[in-house]
């Protein structure tokens, strides 16, 4: 009963403080255009909270564009209540005639995140596999198979906690192209990419999509919890515990265990070993030569419809159910 209230009781003071919540510092340029530029950040010395939220508004031009000015990314809008800010995301793309390629993003060292909740990553192609690269420790990214209704050719996978590096690798997983083999991969707020896109492909006419940003504070990184506010008592917005943890950061957060809970995909031969945050599909090393030469030896249609878990240049990538494609989850080599 005690924890109840407790929670209750501040539950009632987030939706307060979020009420109360400042737009810009007093004296301070609130808006950059038609942008308005609420603290932490702010477009003059004095007016963000620190070097990293300061704003470089280009007024020059019309209407006027604002830039996040230490990450050189351009903001579409800010939401100081929800903490996100709207950037404009890179399109990365291969092999599609007439379009210059985004440029991968690295945010380490930064406090900025990509907003797991607001944002999914997408990948538009036939018979195409996008892997984000250079995240620790796992491997995340979906295929994405051909499909007679072309605006389906699209895959989805969900973020990890706390992404800050965007670079993936995209490639074609069969001989069997279409539309010159042009492929896709992006970030992108799901919201929109849902309400606003029919035809994925089209996108490639296109040099950004719009993506959420989050930005934590003074989180120990090794805390297993993940805000996406300004983590400040008086302005402390939707902190949570990460993906693979129960309770709450208040009261702590607590590992599931998802192999006992059978909150797990690793199916056959692979096992189930739990992680902090996560688990892994460990292979059998006895099996790992076994399980390569029945998939090499199995015809194509029956490989995909029996595999649940494929070995890909010796990781092991599963999929995940509920999703669009074929999504994959982090396994062990
Ligand atoms: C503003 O944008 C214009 C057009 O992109 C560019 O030529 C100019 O250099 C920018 N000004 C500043 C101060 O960045
Ligand atoms: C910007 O964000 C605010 C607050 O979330 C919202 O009310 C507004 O519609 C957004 N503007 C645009 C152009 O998306
Ligand atoms: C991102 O930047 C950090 C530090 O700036 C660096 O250590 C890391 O290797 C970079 N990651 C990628 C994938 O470029
Ligand atoms: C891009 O096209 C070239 C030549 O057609 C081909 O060799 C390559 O595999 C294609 N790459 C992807 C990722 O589809
Ligand atoms: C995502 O996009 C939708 C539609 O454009 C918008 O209403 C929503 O506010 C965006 N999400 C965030 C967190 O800004
Ligand atoms: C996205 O779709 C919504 C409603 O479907 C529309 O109001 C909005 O203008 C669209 N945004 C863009 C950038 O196309
Ligand atoms: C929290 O935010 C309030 C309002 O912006 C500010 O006055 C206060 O100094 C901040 N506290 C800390 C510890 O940063």
């Amino acid at each position: 009963k005690m924890v109840w209230k407790l929670v209750f009781q501040l539950m009632l003071m987030f939706q307060v403080a979020a009420a109360a919540a400042p737009i810009a510092r007093s004296g301070c340029p609130d808006r950059c255009g038609d942008i308005s530029i609420p603290y932490p950040f702010g477009i003059r010395k004095d007016c963000y909270m620190n070097e990293w939220f300061a704003i470089e508004c280009n007024a020059s031009v019309n209407p006027a564009r604002a830039f996040i000015s230490r990450i050189n990314m351009e903001v579409l809008n800010i939401s100081a209540e929800r903490a996100t800010a709207t950037v404009k995301s890179p399109i990365i793309s291969s092999n599609c005639t007439g379009r210059e390629d985004g440029v991968p993003l690295n945010l380490t060292g930064t406090p900025f995140v990509f907003s797991r909740y607001d944002n999914v990553f997408i990948a538009v192609g036939c018979n195409t596999q996008a892997l984000m690269t250079g995240i620790t420790p796992n491997l995340i990214g979906c295929v994405s198979t051909c499909s007679d209704v072309k605006s389906k050719n699209f895959c989805e996978a969900l973020l990890p906690s706390s992404l800050q590096v965007f670079n993936p690798r995209i490639e074609a997983t069969d001989d069997n192209q279409d539309r010159e083999g042009c492929k896709l991969a992006f970030l992108v707020n799901h919201t929109w990419f849902e309400s606003n896109v029919s035809d994925p492909f089209s996108l490639q006419s296109r040099d950004y999509v719009p993506a959420e940003l989050g930005w934590a504070m003074n989180v120990n990184a090794d805390d297993p919890v993940y805000c996406r506010g300004y983590y400040n008592e008086s302005f402390r917005s939707e902190c949570e515990c990460d993906g693979g943890y129960e309770g709450s950061p208040d009261l702590g957060c607590i590992d599931v265990d998802e192999c006992k809970e059978s909150k797990h995909s690793c199916r056959g031969l692979l096992k189930c070993v739990n992680t902090r945050g996560y688990f892994n599909c460990e292979i059998n090393k006895l099996y790992i030569a076994l399980i390569a030469t029945s998939i090499e030896s199995l015809p194509t249609r029956k490989r995909k419809r029996e595999m649940e878990c494929a070995l890909v240049k010796k990781s092991a990538i599963c999929k995940e159910e509920g999703t669009k494609g074929k999504a994959m989850v982090p396994c062990l080599r």
